[in-house]
């Protein structure tokens, strides 16, 4: 999905920040991302679709150098009040180059078809026992459309309108979304243990994987 084109978009780019809000859980998923970069120590940190700026956020303070990288010029624009010592790429991984310690990938992957692809290029540019932390909606056709209901009700109750609700649940019908049992098996393709998941907020659910 191309966050630039307003056209593929069914909802406002620029309110992106704010209606993140309507996903469940949201605000401790980016705690325990920090949580779990706090353990290391000065560490390359990649983070792959950085737009936004929610994990820049998330890393501050933690003494890790950071490169982000994302093709969409408006995420990176709202990232940019976020970097501080952060190095801002407008690109996919493939125009990183490097050797990280850590990455990050949240809610990134699950727009993209070639999901293998690009958790190797991802692997790729991690050392042997770095730490990979991907977020992704994912799960059982049947399970994902039984969740749209909670859902709506759960944004609805954090005050986000209705039309970027429906909006919302259309794009997420429209991913190319795989099963857990699929991610775990992509995982170990593209070279990485699983370590273990380490949260699920109804639809998306997240994992903490080591490069092999
Ligand atoms: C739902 S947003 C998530 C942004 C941020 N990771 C967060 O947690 O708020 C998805 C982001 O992935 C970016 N993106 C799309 N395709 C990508 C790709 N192939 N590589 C890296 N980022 C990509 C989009 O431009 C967008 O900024």
């Amino acid at each position: 999905m191309n966050f630039d084109d307003s056209g593929s978009l069914k909802f406002k780019v620029n309110r992106y920040r704010e209606m993140q809000k309507m996903v469940p859980g949201i605000e401790a998923l980016y705690m325990l991302i920090r949580s779990i970069l706090s353990t290391l120590r000065e560490a390359r940190v990649l983070v792959v679709g950085c737009g936004g700026g929610r994990e820049l956020q998330a890393l501050d303070g933690l003494g890790h150098e950071v490169v982000g990288v994302d093709p969409s010029e408006r995420m990176l624009d709202m990232a940019r009040p976020y970097a501080k010592g952060a190095r801002l790429v407008r690109g996919t991984v493939d125009d990183i180059t490097g050797d990280f310690d850590a990455a990050l990938s949240i809610l990134v992957m699950h727009f993209l078809d070639d999901k293998l692809a690009y958790l190797r290029a991802i692997r790729q540019r991690l050392r042997t026992g770095a730490l990979l932390l991907l977020a992704d909606v994912n799960g059982d056709p049947a399970v994902l459309e039984a969740f749209i209901g909670p859902f709506e009700f759960h944004a609805r109750d954090r005050g986000v309108d209705d039309d970027a609700i429906t909006a919302s649940a259309e794009v997420i019908k429209s991913l190319p979304i795989i099963t857990e049992e699929q991610t775990i098996d992509l995982f170990a393709e593209a070279g990485f243990r699983l370590v273990s998941p380490f949260f699920r907020g109804l639809w998306y659910a997240a994992w903490w994987c080591e490069a092999l």
